[in-house]
């Protein structure tokens, strides 16, 4: 049998500065995060600059844009504020998301279908800046139908859902999230995952053989009070592995 395609681990740092913002000074330094993420593995780093800035703010793109040695993934709305930003900086890729100022994290993906004609030329301005564009969307054929027509050569499935539920409708959510994975094979998209993965979860997610990224923050920031940022890393990216071989074997 073929080996399945490597799986990149992206970690998000948006909480070490949500820490760093709680006493509105510079500690923890969400570079020093992305750096010892770096060392342990990680395959690049992600950060979302909301537009209420409530942690990442703007100086920490421009100290990843200058300092990070792997690939930043800058996450964002999709306005014309936010792909300035993006194409200022140039960062590997943008994943657009949807985002609500009183939400307390990305509930739901990006509705590509329903706002194609707004989202159309934002995609093309940071496609023509050299950006690796990616949608966060739910696992839904008309939305991957949606990114193909917006030119988005990545989609990321949002597994808010599948994190939440438990039991039968937990398995019902995982053969949705394989399904659109599939259909992400044969459309040409390149399909990553994220959102609420943690150490419990993340073995049947890593194990769809056409995800390519899991992107992974707020459990990971978390499991770093106890045992540190680089063990918690180590111990995610053995857990994505074993689950990638099992899933090889199956
Ligand atoms: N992917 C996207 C597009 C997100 O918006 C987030 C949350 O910022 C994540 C992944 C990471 O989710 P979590 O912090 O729950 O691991």
């Amino acid at each position: 049998m073929p080996a399945l395609p490597p799986l990149r681990l992206g970690v998000n740092i948006d909480h070490v500065a949500t820490v760093r913002n709680a006493r509105g000074g510079k500690l923890p330094d969400p570079l020093r995060a992305a750096a010892i993420a770096a060392a342990a593995g990680a395959d690049g780093i992600t950060a979302h600059l909301r537009e209420d800035r409530r942690h990442i703010v703007d100086g920490d793109i421009e100290g990843l844009t200058r300092e990070l040695k792997i690939p930043l993934n800058l996450e964002m709305a999709a306005t014309p504020e936010m792909i300035g930003i993006a194409v200022g900086h140039r960062p590997h890729a943008a994943c657009l998301v949807p985002e609500k100022r009183e939400e307390r994290t990305t509930e739901g993906g990006l509705d590509a279908a329903g706002q194609h004609n707004h989202l159309k030329p934002l995609v093309a301005r940071l496609r023509d800046a050299g950006i690796r564009v990616s949608l966060f969307i739910e696992a839904d054929p008309r939305q991957l139908d949606a990114a193909v027509a917006l030119g988005a050569p990545v989609v990321e499935l949002h597994t808010g859902r599948y994190c939440e539920l438990e039991g039968a409708a937990q398995n019902a959510e995982l053969a949705r999230l394989r399904k659109a994975a599939a259909l992400c094979g044969k459309l040409g998209l390149e399909c990553h995952a994220g959102h609420g993965l943690s150490y419990a979860n993340v073995g049947p997610v890593a194990a769809i053989p056409e995800v390519r990224e899991l992107n992974i923050g707020h459990f990971l920031v978390g499991e770093a009070i106890f045992v540190g940022l680089e063990k918690a890393i180590l111990e995610m990216r053995r857990l994505m592995d074993e689950a990638r071989a099992a899933g090889q074997a199956a």
